[in-house]
């Protein structure tokens, strides 16, 4: 029998593996040659904690060009109309999806208006998003309720005011096991006035800070880059320090960011590339011509994210016109295949 000379070659792989806790590999793909490998012909060595084909820059720019290339012009572009949250159809999830994959988020407006929290989880169960954040200030259900509080312990915190909120993604404060990797926030009732979010997928960032300097990602990737002191009240200590990196990345290959604008209660590492970086980041978001895109969700309407970059500027309730916004966070990525 003649035999075949089996020939050895690197290749860098995006791996789709299960939502589950478990780790389970259910797909294998040769982002280079833009095949799917069976996972039987292969030795996998996994190097996710340092984002992978991205460390390749061949790789990398392939992938930066189908991004940039994906990317939508305008807010326009990722807009989906549901008919309820709780009967997507085939169609609208797939609308959904693409514009998740284009920009890692979607704005979806739904018909039939009457949405509650139940509903919300409901929704996102349709795209993997099942595990959710419990945290201090969500109800019993994990999602919370994001209006202006006049009592209870939401009182000393910025969402649950009309002030206006910094450039962030969601649970910046959370350590590493409680990462939160996707969030909806849908939208009850709008302020009379205000309440605009500025919205910026992190995957493009990463872009800008690479085609500036590629320091400034080794910068953002340091363990110790951000740390958010303790939380503490009169009775002690509600969470501990946590110290992280501005950029994580999946087993997958996806880009996790963790940041925060605010001046108050963050700590960054003290160091030249780190400050530099930092400041590239900020006339990133600040610029009137870059891609960040504005967009002020209205009764009905929602956003479905990978915990993109976003602001909200200050709002005025009015009579009978109290802001009201639904957010949900999840542990899960939202599932495109
Ligand atoms: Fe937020």
């Amino acid at each position: 029998m003649q035999k075949k000379a089996v020939k050895q070659r690197n290749i860098f792989l995006r791996i789709r593996i299960s939502n589950s806790e478990d780790l389970a590999i259910l797909e294998i793909h040769d982002i280079r040659n833009s095949i799917l490998i069976p996972a039987g012909f292969i030795t996998v060595k996994i190097s996710g904690d340092k984002g992978g084909f991205l460390q390749d820059e061949t790789c990398y720019r392939e992938w930066r060009k189908k991004r940039l290339r994906s990317y939508p012009q305008n807010v326009e572009e990722i807009r989906v109309q549901v008919d309820s949250l709780l009967n997507v159809t085939a169609r609208q999830k797939a609308a959904l999806i693409t514009a998740c994959k284009r920009a890692n988020m979607a704005i979806y407006h739904c018909r039939n208006a009457a949405v509650d929290r139940a509903a919300v989880a409901t929704f996102a169960s349709g795209f993997g998003l099942t595990r959710l954040d419990h945290h201090l200030c969500a109800n019993a259900d994990g999602v919370s309720e994001l209006a202006v509080a006049s009592e209870g312990v939401r009182t000393t915190y910025v969402p649950y005011s009309s002030r206006s909120l910094s450039w962030h993604t969601d649970g910046y404060y959370n350590d590493k096991e409680r990462q939160i990797n996707a969030v909806i926030l849908h939208c009850a009732r709008s302020a009379a006035t205000g309440g605009e979010n500025a919205l910026l997928d992190p995957e493009l960032a990463y872009i800008h800070l690479r085609d500036e300097d590629p320091r400034f990602i080794t910068a953002f990737e340091h363990p110790e880059c951000m740390t958010i002191p303790a939380n503490r009240d009169a009775l002690g200590e509600i969470r501990a320090a946590v110290s992280g990196p501005v950029f994580s990345y999946a087993l997958s290959g996806e880009i996790h960011m963790r940041y925060s604008a605010r001046k108050r209660n963050i700590q960054w590492r003290d160091d030249a590339l780190t400050t530099a970086a930092r400041e590239c980041l900020t006339q990133l978001l600040e610029d009137p011509n870059g891609p960040v895109f504005h967009y002020r969700l209205k009764a009905g309407e929602g956003l479905i994210s990978n915990n993109i970059l976003h602001n909200r500027t200050e709002f005025n309730d009015g009579p009978g016109q109290q802001r009201l916004l639904y957010r949900a966070r999840f542990f899960d990525r939202i599932r495109t295949q």
